[in-house]
């Protein structure tokens, strides 16, 4: 099934070309990934059932992303408050990276996908770490779309680390403060070598931020939806971007 997605090549461009404009594809896009345990109770199955359901999306949207020429896919997978959730979810939601990258390690790399990550890495389980590191020595040299893992992510610690950063710079009078300007900070941010997100998505209908790339959506489209994660499909991700080639971006000017 999955072999069907990635290969339905015909069908996957006809999508493209005649409901998307090819010369405005958003060439980063981020997605809060939310509503996994909201879908699981309404099914009257327990939370974690909601994750590896959201896993599959994962994979469909990453392949969704790959085929219509996305750069970047950011997707925020575990944030720096997702902790404080009863221990055998934490513990599972740790599980599935390792899952989904031995999983998708081959297509991955049949795609030319490169994986990347952010967050407090050296805060998460070894075996969590491990999982995703060996993924992006793998997959280093891969030229297409990078699927970018927020995991252990939190926007206020990014930009907090950060200022420590260029501050201990000003110390040791490395810099002076008046070198501290945006295109340099964000130098300093975790996302450095990627552009800003042009569209943020958010599913299950909450209309909020959660501590997400606080710094880099300063000038980013926002498109909301009710779908569920583990509901978000092909044309869901279709229409999001759709919404976003109809919008007016003017970062300030006319
Ligand atoms: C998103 O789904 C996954 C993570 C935050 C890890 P949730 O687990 O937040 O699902 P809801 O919001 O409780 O429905
Ligand atoms: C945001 O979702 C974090 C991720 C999707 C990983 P949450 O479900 O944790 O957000 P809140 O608690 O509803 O704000
Ligand atoms: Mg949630």
């Amino acid at each position: 099934m999955i072999k069907r997605l990635w290969s339905r090549k015909e069908e996957k461009s006809s999508i493209s070309e005649h409901t998307l404009k090819s010369d405005n594809i958003p060439v980063h896009i981020a997605i809060i990934m939310d509503g996994n345990g909201r879908w699981a109770k309404k099914k009257g199955l327990p939370r974690i059932a909601g994750h590896r359901s959201g896993m599959k999306t994962v994979k469909r949207i990453t392949m969704a992303a790959s085929d219509l020429g996305v750069k970047y896919l950011t997707m925020y997978a575990f944030s720096t408050e997702n902790w404080k959730r009863p221990k055998e979810e934490v513990d599972f939601l740790m599980k599935l990276p390792q899952q989904f990258l031995e999983m998708e390690i081959d297509e991955l790399m049949e795609n030319n996908v490169q994986v990347r990550m952010m967050g407090d890495i050296k805060n998460l389980p070894a075996h969590t770490r491990a999982a995703v590191e060996v993924a992006m020595r793998k997959t280093a040299n891969n030229t297409g779309l990078v699927l970018n893992f927020a995991l252990n992510y939190g926007g206020r610690l990014e930009l907090i680390e950060a200022v420590k950063r260029v501050a201990s710079l000003v110390e040791k009078k490395e810099i002076k403060i008046d070198d501290i300007n945006e295109e340099f900070f964000s130098s300093y941010m975790q996302s450095q070598q990627i552009p800003d997100p042009d569209l943020l998505i958010r599913t299950s209908g909450e209309v909020r931020l959660s501590n997400f790339m606080l710094w880099q959506l300063a000038y980013s489209e926002f498109y909301f939806t009710d779908v569920y994660w583990p509901e978000f499909s092909e044309e869901h991700f279709t229409a999001a971007i759709q919404e976003y080639q109809r919008r007016a971006r003017r970062f300030g000017g006319v």
